[in-house]
């Protein structure tokens, strides 16, 4: 099992980014009253067809050419399942994929969430050119950054300006803090 959830989050969109997406949506909530901790990511890739989505569910499964296999998507969904939770993939080739992982939250085994704010600090600044939106939910109310936005307000600033970095932080460090620390 990997050790915190946010890995899994920065392991799926890694998969969305060789997939060649162009937006990339990421959902994280996290709800006492729902008893539960989803995670959805949404991409524009590739996609995958019907055998490969079935494929790539299975641990064994290799790919043709010899190459490593890939353990990231099994992974998740064997930590969903057994945390009484759930893991549904959906792709449509050419169209994108959609990949939802929820987990128990009062489920014993289920690994602590993690950094929140740096993982979507790094997904924001290092994927870059693709547009990421994320949204972070949990029973206090949500919080929502999106590339598309900043790159808008910093006009001809990169995304990893440091100024730009540096207002980032402090921005998603204040969202999520009022969420997290909400009394
Ligand atoms: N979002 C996606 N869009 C298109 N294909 C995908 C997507 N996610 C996964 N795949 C396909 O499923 C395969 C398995 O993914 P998985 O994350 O389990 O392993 P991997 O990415 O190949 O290797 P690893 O994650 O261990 O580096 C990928 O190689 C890719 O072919
Ligand atoms: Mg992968």
């Amino acid at each position: 099992m990997m050790e915190e959830l946010c890995y899994h989050i920065i392991d799926i969109v890694q998969n969305s980014i060789s997939a060649n997406s162009k937006n990339i949506k990421i959902k994280l909530k996290e709800s006492d009253k729902e008893d539960l901790i989803s995670i959805e990511i949404n991409d524009d890739g590739k996609g995958m067809d019907a055998e490969t989505i079935k494929n790539v569910q299975d641990p064994f499964y290799t790919t043709k050419s010899g190459k490593k296999v890939g353990l990231g998507i099994p992974l998740l969904k064997e930590t969903a399942i057994h945390c009484e939770g759930s893991f549904k993939m959906e792709s449509r080739v050419g169209k994108g994929t959609l990949v939802t992982a929820i987990f128990k939250k009062s489920n014993i085994d289920v690994p602590p969430i993690g950094e929140v704010k740096d993982t979507i600090l790094t997904s924001i600044v290092g994927n870059d050119p693709c547009d990421i939106d994320i949204t972070y939910e949990n029973d206090n109310g949500c919080f929502n950054i999106s590339t598309k936005e900043i790159k808008e307000q910093i006009g001809d600033l990169h995304i990893t300006h440091p100024d730009v970095m540096r207002f980032l932080k402090e921005f998603i460090d204040k969202g999520i803090s009022d969420l997290q620390n909400y009394t």
